[in-house]
């Protein structure tokens, strides 16, 4: 009997994994999991540090959740959203218009982060067409950004590494620098940081000779989770909005990562005290259990679109608005403000924050570590003939999950993003089972820089 590893290496195509990585580290079967933990087929635990690819909120298998979608899923499965409609999507909707900062009116439904992204730059762009703002059709971007790998997400995100092979299909967009603070701490957040930078003085310089061309600035608010967990800083980001929306360019906030808490606030753009004009939100929506995103709309954005059947816009996923995963989103978005999650985020990050400066403390490779909430990220050096090469990351990643932890590191920065419930016993376990890592792939200190 051939096991299950060898019957997925037959058939199955992993995304962001290379074909010939999987003879160094094969593909794990999981077979189930709870709260911060994932257990193999043998039953062997790993603590799930990164949230699953930053989707899981409250942990695995949070019953509340759970018990929600199998209501719903007994009750009523799927019913297309073109001429239909059911309480679990308007319920959620309006939950997250009441959750989120005041002056959004309504929801557009996806089922990826991508897919969100797509919805708002096409209702941006056509909403110029249909106002006879014809010469608006350009969109602007940050360097290092990453919104996703749809085409048109693709052409937005800033980081050669995802759209070098793609950019002769891709549009052209206008690229605006970006302020890295390489050291931020958790307490930054709450200031006006990067705000008076070089970045931003000439992000909005370039902004301004562009206005008349640009219809929507898309941006990742105060952390580009997949640029190497680079953060930005609250105040770039205030002044970025604010000078976008003067200029009358539509703001795009991608908190498709950021939402739900993982900065401290259940939204990164409240740091900010920014309305963006559209708010795109995955992962974590539905708690991290099933695949939905949702775009909020600022009120009155969908004004150009009523009258003739030829201002409609044109979009459709199949999946649009699934019942089981808006009742997962809504029962997500309940335990966040009802059960004190939201309250309790300082306290989380706090711990989060001192168990980093442990692993600091004993790993002399980390050259600079930063945190914005429940974000950590490590920045370590290595030497330029160290045997992992190009391939850190990955040697990192193996090596954790010897230790029995889940990273998965962008090359030289080992992140942490864990559900938003992990305990002081796991956030002991992960700091531990970090400096093991990093002392078992780059030694215990003796970096040459
Ligand atoms: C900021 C951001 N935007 C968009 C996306 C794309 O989401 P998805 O992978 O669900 O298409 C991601 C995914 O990591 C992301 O981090």
């Amino acid at each position: 009997m051939p096991s299950l590893i060898e019957r997925d290496l037959r058939v199955i195509w992993h995304p962001a994994t290379h074909f010939d990585d999987h003879a160094r580290q094969p593909p794990i079967a999981i077979s189930r999991a709870a709260g911060c933990w994932l257990y193999d087929e043998r039953g062997r635990p790993i603590l799930d540090a990164i949230a699953s690819w930053w989707t899981s909120v409250h942990g695995h298998c949070d019953p509340r959740i759970t018990a929600a979608v199998t209501e719903a899923v007994g009750r009523l499965d799927h019913v297309m959203f073109a001429g239909f409609t059911h309480e679990a999507a308007v319920g959620l909707a309006e939950a997250l218009v009441a959750a989120a900062p005041p002056g959004y009116g309504r929801v557009f439904y996806a089922d990826c982060g991508s897919a969100a992204v797509e919805v708002a730059l096409k209702i941006s762009f056509q909403a110029r067409q249909l106002t006879g703002d014809l010469a608006r059709k350009g969109f602007a971007t940050l360097d290092n950004s990453y919104h996703g790998e749809t085409l048109g997400a693709l052409a937005l995100c800033g980081s050669p590494a995802y759209r070098s092979t793609f950019a002769p299909l891709l549009m052209p967009a206008l690229r605006l620098p970006t302020p890295s603070f390489a050291d931020h701490r958790h307490r930054d957040s709450g200031g006006d940081l990067g705000a008076t930078s070089p970045e931003a003085d000439r992000a909005i310089a370039t902004l301004e000779e562009h206005a008349d061309e640009l219809t929507a600035l898309v941006v990742e608010p105060l952390v580009q989770c997949a640029g190497k967990m680079r953060m930005t800083g609250t105040g770039f980001y205030r002044r970025l909005v604010e000078t976008a929306q003067r200029l009358g360019i539509h703001v795009i906030a991608d908190e498709i990562a950021v939402g739900f808490g993982r900065t401290g606030k259940l939204f990164a753009s409240e740091w900010a005290g920014v309305r963006p004009d559209f708010l795109c939100l995955s992962k974590g929506l539905s708690g991290g259990i099933l695949p939905i995103s949702a775009v909020l709309l600022g009120e009155g954005l969908d004004a150009p679109f009523h009258g003739g059947p030829e201002r409609s816009f044109a979009h459709s996923h199949t999946f649009t608005g699934n019942p089981i995963a808006c009742a997962a989103g809504l029962a997500s978005l309940r335990a966040l403000l009802d059960d004190g999650v939201v309250e309790g985020l300082p306290g989380r990050a706090a711990a989060l924050g001192r168990a980093a400066q442990g692993v600091v403390s004993e790993c002399p490779a980390i050259a600079h570590w930063r945190q914005q909430g429940m974000i950590i990220a490590f920045e370590v050096e290595v030497a330029e003939d160290h045997p992992a090469g190009p391939r850190l990351g990955l040697a990192l990643r193996s090596a954790a999950l010897r230790h029995g932890v889940l990273l998965r590191p962008l090359h030289d920065t080992i992140y942490w993003m864990p559900p938003l419930a992990i305990t002081d016993a796991e956030i002991d376990l992960l700091r531990e089972r970090t400096i093991a890592t990093i002392h078992e792939v780059l030694g215990d200190g003796q970096v040459r820089r």
